[in-house]
C-alpha cells in the first residue's frame, strides 16, 4: 500500500491525506444537494501544492446534478491547472465517500494512473481503482 511504514507511523502520504479530509469536509458544508440529501465534498493536492475542492451542486432537473469532483477540476484549472496527486471525498457525516465511476474518470485526465486516493482499504493509486483505463493516451 502507497505510503506504508514499517513503523506503523503516518508517511508523507497519510498526512497530505489527513490534511485534505479537512478540506474536502469544508466543502461539503457548501454543498447542495435539497434533493438526495446526501451532500458530498471532494479535494485534492496539486503537483505544485494547492489544494482544490469541490461540493455537489443538485438540480431541480436531476439528471444536471454536478458532483462535486466536477467543481473540483474546474477549480483546478480556473487556478493555474496543474496535476492531481492526492485525493479524498467525503459524505455528509464527513466520512469517507467513495468516487462515483464517472468521477474517476475525470480524476484520472487530471491525475493519471498515479494518483494517490483514499479508499476503505488504505491509500491506493487511481490505477487500482481505475484499471485499465481510457484516458488521453489513447487519443492522437
Ligand atoms: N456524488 C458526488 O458528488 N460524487 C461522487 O463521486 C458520488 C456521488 C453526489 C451526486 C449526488 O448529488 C449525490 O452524491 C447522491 O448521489
Amino acid at each position: 500500500m502507497t505510503g506504508e511504514r514499517p513503523g506503523g507511523g503516518a508517511g508523507p502520504d497519510e498526512q497530505v491525506v489527513q490534511e485534505l479530509r479537512e478540506a474536502a469536509r469544508a466543502a461539503m458544508s457548501r454543498a447542495y444537494a435539497p434533493y438526495s440529501g446526501f451532500p458530498v465534498g471532494a479535494a485534492a493536492r496539486v503537483d505544485d501544492g494547492r489544494t482544490v475542492t469541490g461540493c455537489n451542486v443538485e438540480n431541480a432537473s436531476y439528471g444536471v446534478g454536478l458532483c462535486a469532483e466536477c467543481g473540483l477540476v474546474s477549480q483546478l484549472l480556473l487556478t493555474g491547472g496543474g496535476r492531481l496527486t492526492h485525493f479524498t471525498c467525503v459524505d455528509g457525516k464527513g466520512e469517507l465517500c467513495m468516487p462515483c465511476g464517472r468521477c474517476r474518470q475525470l480524476l484520472y485526465e487530471f491525475g493519471g494512473p498515479a494518483l494517490i486516493m483514499e479508499t476503505g482499504s488504505g491509500l491506493r493509486t487511481l490505477a487500482e481503482m481505475l484499471p485499465e483505463a481510457f484516458g488521453p493516451q489513447e487519443l492522437p
